[in-house]
């Protein structure tokens, strides 16, 4: 596996690869990788001939200082990893490779896809994601990229920043990957500890009764019933919704034809974790 440690290697290296007709697949990701990771790599080898992912935590998305500097840094790990999920090539830039003017993002219309869920909490998040993987994907030029459905509004705005930019690539989405009790895999993970880790299942339990009640419930209802799962719990929520998929706004009705997913953001101590359901 080929490490590309600036923007001049990764450059060339890309065009030696289109120069011999690759169809390239890319998983951009901030480290500290995990099998949730693997699914993106897997899903990239089936359809490209190269795939490529790349580690860069990106400060711009962060809205609190105190998350940066606490993201997990595991490059070493993250690099055998890499090499053992087979992927050709990752890049590893530093922030002037992605920033040359300076640690600033640029400002998106996202269609108002920015101003719900996570929008509301992260002020400035999605223009920081946006930026990067704008960055990054006019950089790489991948054919292919694929991002994991546990983050679905980033999914969707990156899908949304795509479509607006004209970038010829195309956006897939990768379904999560849960640990065998139903938490969804992520970075996080590793800063809770083990009781933690156990009810942290919560999250996943949750969404699934939503979705039975979403069969009979009202959206409100379904809330309230959430809301006292959570009170009586050693978790705080942050917030429950049911969206409507391709909008994001929060729903006060079911229609049919439509389709709708629940969002839980919910807190164990100071770690953060995020997830979603299709509900059907
Ligand atoms: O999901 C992530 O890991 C990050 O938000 C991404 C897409 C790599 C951009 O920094």
């Amino acid at each position: 596996m080929k490490v590309l440690r600036n923007k001049k290697t990764l450059i060339d290296y890309i065009e030696r690869q289109r120069e011999m007709g690759k169809k390239i697949g890319f998983a951009p990701t901030m480290g500290a990788l995990h099998l949730g990771h693997i699914s993106l790599y897997e899903a990239a080898k089936k359809e490209n001939d190269e795939v490529i992912s790349s580690v860069f935590v990106n400060p711009t998305q962060f809205n609190n200082a105190d998350d940066f500097e606490k993201y997990p840094q595991t490059l070493e790990d993250d690099l055998k990893l890499l090499e053992n999920a087979g992927v050709d090539a990752v890049y590893v830039p530093k922030a002037i490779d992605i920033y040359p003017e300076g640690l600033k993002s640029k400002h998106y219309d996202f269609d108002g896809l920015d101003q719900e869920m996570e929008g509301k909490f992260r002020p400035g998040h999605f223009d920081g994601v946006g930026t990067v993987v704008e960055e990054l994907l006019r950089q790489v030029q991948p054919h292919n990229a694929y991002f994991g459905e546990k983050d679905y509004q980033q999914l969707a705005i990156i899908k949304k920043m795509v479509k607006k930019t004209n970038l010829p690539v195309k956006i897939h989405g990768v379904p999560t990957l849960r640990e065998q009790s139903g938490l969804a895999l992520s970075s996080r993970n590793l800063r809770l500890d083990e009781k933690q880790r156990k009810e942290a299942v919560i999250i996943y339990e949750t969404l699934l009764k939503a979705k039975e009640w979403f069969k009979s419930l009202s959206p409100k209802e379904i809330k309230e019933r959430v809301e006292n799962i959570f009170k009586a719990s050693n978790f705080e929520l942050e917030y429950f919704t049911i969206t409507d998929e391709e909008t994001l706004k929060e729903t006060e009705t079911f229609q049919e034809g439509k389709n709708y997913r629940a969002f839980i953001v919910a807190y164990a101590g100071d770690v953060r974790l995020i997830d979603n359901m299709h509900l059907e």
